[in-house]
């Protein structure tokens, strides 16, 4: 008698889809011959690594992504607080109109009495002549204000007559070309005063305005007109877009990372200028009071999402805040603070920590408590800068860290590697990490997806120990369905590698169709719609089916990988040289072939803008060095070198000088799509000569400036594996999460084994987004055009099949069905009780033919919590040597203190004896 449990081969099941009562249902059936070309043996008792809070969001203030995107105000620089700081484009009366129907009007911006002193402007309506209608109309966002049909809006204004007899305001919902739907009258004193309406819009309009009109002439004033939507998302004032966060919601992200991106950084180190770094304490308290600044993106954000709704959108949606702070350094204009103004960047981080946790007796917690949450935010994480290269924030960094540290232990502390996936400066952040014992450090990359495909191993070799992951951005370069089929097999790469990678976001989250500035993002929107993205689609798939722990798993009879590479070992292709924007001399160009020792000795060359390339040899051999020396005669981006290139949109090349003529990179093109390999700070001097070397061994690069190494990668070929795959469980549900990316044009048939669960049936659901052309993307007018399905599924046993599509993404979410009373298959029990404790003996394992073969007796004293004894009979073994292998039906009995365990099987009934003691 056996008391371990043997793995059982039991078959396997091949995947079908039908179409049953209208729903999509899937059955797995029995087909008895191997068919698969792939087989996973998961072993769902094996927890590799805790995944944590693996896939969240980030939200950035980019792209009118608050300001006309999530923040659900509908007039646009409601205070008059636009200015050239901003955009040199804004001023005091941007997005407002003046209407002069019959009357006479002028309008103009003052601050010299105004209300709140971090907002001092408004606006001076002077009435010179009364007529039909007369006064200003704000026009929204472009093109114009969405009203809904039938929909409530909360209208409010601060108002007061500063002359004359317009003591009479009528506003208005009205279209473009001034047809009034709907209006109402205020009347004003000479004081100011707040004014609060509700209109409901008898029609709708995408390019609605709100009109403030007087009766009456003279001089009124006006500020903080403000129009809302009443329904916002859970109808808040102040609110944010219903629909906006609906869509967040239904990702269930694991955090929230905002609020942003070089939002943070961007700007001065003071916190009262118009165009300083992100500082959250102006962002709290009533919107009037929260000044208005020019944000990093060239607008202007008036910051009424601010921190406290950043919180509390992060409560609605059950995703951790995870802000990021300022570290006190300004990398664009390497400003950086000292002093006292330093210690207040620190304290800022330190204070943010109390507002969001401190209990409501605190100063900052009691702020919170103010606004109407007395209950803390549970804030488990910071960041510290974001993408800061430069020493002088690693100087200030540790104090950051250090302070934070000692003050909340508890706080997961979480540093940046710069904007670049290698590299000098990326190796300076982590360095950096490490030595303050950071707990995680956030990446930032945005590559092409042959990129990800290529490095979808990057993180295995990752160590275990020591500051973690947290890919904070990244993106592959557009939104089809194969940008978005790329990110998500290298998020199984991320899933598998969660031993090293604790977080990770896609980024930007939001993009204004009219207001872009940064792309791809994962939701579009105008004023009333939004698509999402199939990038969105996959993200959301991989958050709602997210597991807590990653199962270990072992994948054999793979196929082989496709190279997709021309030249998996080499870099053949033209030498091209370029100017970047600028006037460069190159000369003394030698290209030397290793192989054959062949030369090229090629004439020198000036580019300009007006002719800024020139090919100026091929090579085909494996090793060769170019050598040469550039000078800039004028202009500030310097140079490129291209090597190893096919054709205008693949190949491999240096440059030097480029972004703000800050960096130095090594980066490959393929197919148009631009990857940086590696990156380290640099300027080009114009009138210096630099005299560089790039050696090509292979497909590994390396190059030198003045004879230094600058810097050296590997070219990795674009290879890719049949189908990844990751496995998760999810603690709660116990449910088996298996994710299987496809990102060739091939199908697959895959076997799952899930070790471990050999006694199992599982009901489930089977998500796919599947069947879609490459370029295949969501647009404004085919919003869903790149979608999952999701089916039903049952799984009649532990080992089945599953097809993959080409270029496909399958996820299965599997629910073991199980027996109230016991885990697993059980039928026919018998059970006796034997000194306090009840014994249970059923046929235990699978009925594909109504028998079992192993059987396991269970004991329990309060018939509730059972214990599994282990296997008492295997009928298939050499145990029982007159059984055929099947048998159902048990019984016990005692009989003179011997307890004898009887089973049918097949033809004859048997009588062999389990003695239990
Ligand atoms: O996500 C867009 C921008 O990319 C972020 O602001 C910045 O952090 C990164 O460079």
């Amino acid at each position: 008698m056996s008391a371990c449990i043997p793995v059982l081969e039991t078959g396997y099941l091949t995947g079908q889809l039908q179409n049953e009562t209208g729903k999509l249902f899937a059955r797995l059936k029995v087909t008895g011959k191997e068919e698969y070309n792939m087989q996973v043996k998961i072993n769902t008792r094996a927890e590799k690594a805790d995944m944590q809070d693996l896939f969240g969001i980030f939200f950035e203030d980019l792209n009118h992504a608050a300001d006309g995107g999530l923040y659900a105000e509908l007039i646009q620089n409601r205070a008059f607080e636009f200015c050239s700081v901003d955009n040199p484009d804004y001023h005091g009366l941007t997005a407002w109109e003046k209407i002069e129907k019959g009357g006479k009007t002028e309008l103009r911006v003052e601050k010299e009495h105004g209300l709140f002193p971090e907002n001092p402007h408004y606006l001076v309506m002077e009435i010179l002549e009364e007529g039909e209608d007369t006064g200003v109309c704000n026009h929204g966002f472009h093109p114009g204000i969405f009203y809904e049909k039938g929909a409530c809006y909360n209208f409010s204004c601060y108002a007061r007559k500063e002359r004359g007899d317009c003591d009479r305001l009528v506003i208005s919902l009205r279209s473009r070309t001034g047809d009034i739907y709907t209006s109402q009258a205020i009347d004003i004193t000479d004081k100011w005063e707040k004014y609060q309406l509700t209109f409901r819009a008898p029609f709708g309009d995408r390019q609605g305005r709100l009109a403030v009109t007087a009766k009456g002439s003279g001089c009124v004033e006006l500020d903080f007109v403000s129009l809302f939507p009443a329904h916002t998302y859970k109808n808040r004032k102040n609110g944010l877009r219903r629909d906006l966060v609906q869509l967040l919601e239904e990702m269930h992200p694991k955090f929230l990372r905002f609020p942003g991106g070089c939002l943070v950084h961007g700007g001065s180190l003071h916190a009262g200028d118009r165009d300083s770094l992100y500082r959250w304490k102006n962002t709290i308290g009533p919107v009037e009071n929260r000044p208005s600044c020019r944000n990093n993106w060239g607008y202007n954000q008036t910051m009424g999402l601010g921190y406290y709704e950043y919180f509390l959108l992060c409560e609605d949606l059950g995703a951790k805040p995870v802000p990021v702070l300022p570290g006190g350094y300004n990398p664009h204009t390497h400003e950086a603070a000292v002093g006292d103004e330093l210690k207040e960047y620190i304290q800022d981080a330190l204070d943010l920590i109390e507002f969001a946790n401190g209990d409501a007796e605190s100063y900052w917690g009691g702020r919170r408590a103010a606004m109407g949450h007395p209950e803390p935010f549970h804030m488990e994480y910071i960041g510290i800068g974001n993408e800061e290269v430069g020493e002088p924030f690693f100087e200030r960094y540790p104090l950051f860290h250090r302070a934070l540290r000692e003050k909340y232990p508890e706080i997961k502390i979480i540093g940046t590697s710069g904007p670049f996936a290698a590299g000098k400066e990326y190796d300076r952040g982590w360095q950096s990490a490490r030595e303050v014992g950071a707990d995680l450090v956030d990446e930032h990359y945005y590559q092409a997806p042959e990129w990800f495909i290529a490095n979808h191993h990057r993180y295995d070799a990752f160590p275990e120990n020591g500051p973690k992951v947290f890919l904070g951005e990244y993106a592959s370069q557009d939104n089809t369905w194969f940008h978005a089929l790329a990110e998500a097999s290298y998020m199984v790469g991320m899933q598998n590698a969660a031993h090293a990678v604790k977080m990770a976001c896609y980024a930007p989250l939001f993009c204004h169709v009219h207001y872009e500035n940064w792309r791809p993002d994962m939701i579009w929107l105008d004023n009333c719609t939004a698509v999402p993205s199939p990038s969105y689609h996959v993200q959301k798939l991989f958050m709602n089916h997210h597991g807590d722990v990653v199962l270990a798993q072992e994948i054999s009879e793979k196929g082989p990988s496709v190279m997709m590479s021309r030249y998996p070992d080499s870099l053949p292709g033209d030498i091209v040289l370029e100017a970047n924007e600028s006037r460069v001399a190159f000369e003394n160009i030698v290209i030397t072939e290793e192989d054959t020792e062949k030369q090229h000795t090629c004439r020198g060359t000036v580019l300009s803008p007006e002719r800024s390339r020139e090919k100026i040899t091929s090579v085909d051999s494996r090793n060769y060095t170019i050598r040469l020396r550039a000078r800039e005669l004028s202009g500030k981006k310097g140079f490129t070198i291209s090597f190893g290139q096919q054709d205008e949109k693949n190949r491999v090349f240096w440059r030097l000088g480029g972004w703000a003529n800050e960096d130095s990179i090594i980066g490959e093109d393929i197919n148009g799509r631009n990857s940086c390999l590696v990156q380290r700070t640099r300027s080009v001097e114009a009138g210096r000569n630099y005299d560089l070397e790039i050696r090509v061994r292979g497909r590994r690069v390396e190059t030198y400036v003045d004879g230094a190494a600058e810097q050296e990668t590997e070219v990795r070929p674009v290879t890719a594996e049949p189908v990844y795959i990751t496995s998760s469980r999810e603690r709660e549900s116990g449910d088996i999460i298996v994710k299987m990316v496809n990102v060739l044009p091939r199908k697959e048939k895959v076997q799952i084994c899930l070790e471990g669960e050999e006694n199992s049936r599982f009901t489930g659901h089977i998500y796919r987004i599947e069947g879609y052309h490459r370029d295949d993307r969501n647009t404004f007018e085919h919003p869903d055009l790149v979608r999952p399905d999701a089916a039903e599924a049952e799984f009649d046993s532990p080992v089945f099949e599953v097809d993959i599509k080409p270029e496909s993404l399958c996820i299965l979410r599997l629910h073991c069905r199980q027996n109230p009373v016991l885990p697993g298959l059980y039928a026919d029990p018998d059970m006796l009780k034997y000194q306090d404790t009840y014994y249970l003996y059923p046929t235990t394992d699978g009925f594909a033919n109504w028998s079992g073969t192993q059987f396991h007796a269970f004991s329990s004293r309060d018939m509730r919590e059972w214990k599994d004894e282990g296997v008492i009979l295997d009928a298939a073994s050499e145990q029982v040597p007159w059984s055929a292998g099947s048998a159902w039906a048990p019984a016990v009995f005692e009989r003179d203190g011997l307890f004898t365990f009887i089973s049918a099987r097949k033809g004859r009934m048997e009588y062999p004896v389990s003695v239990l003691r």
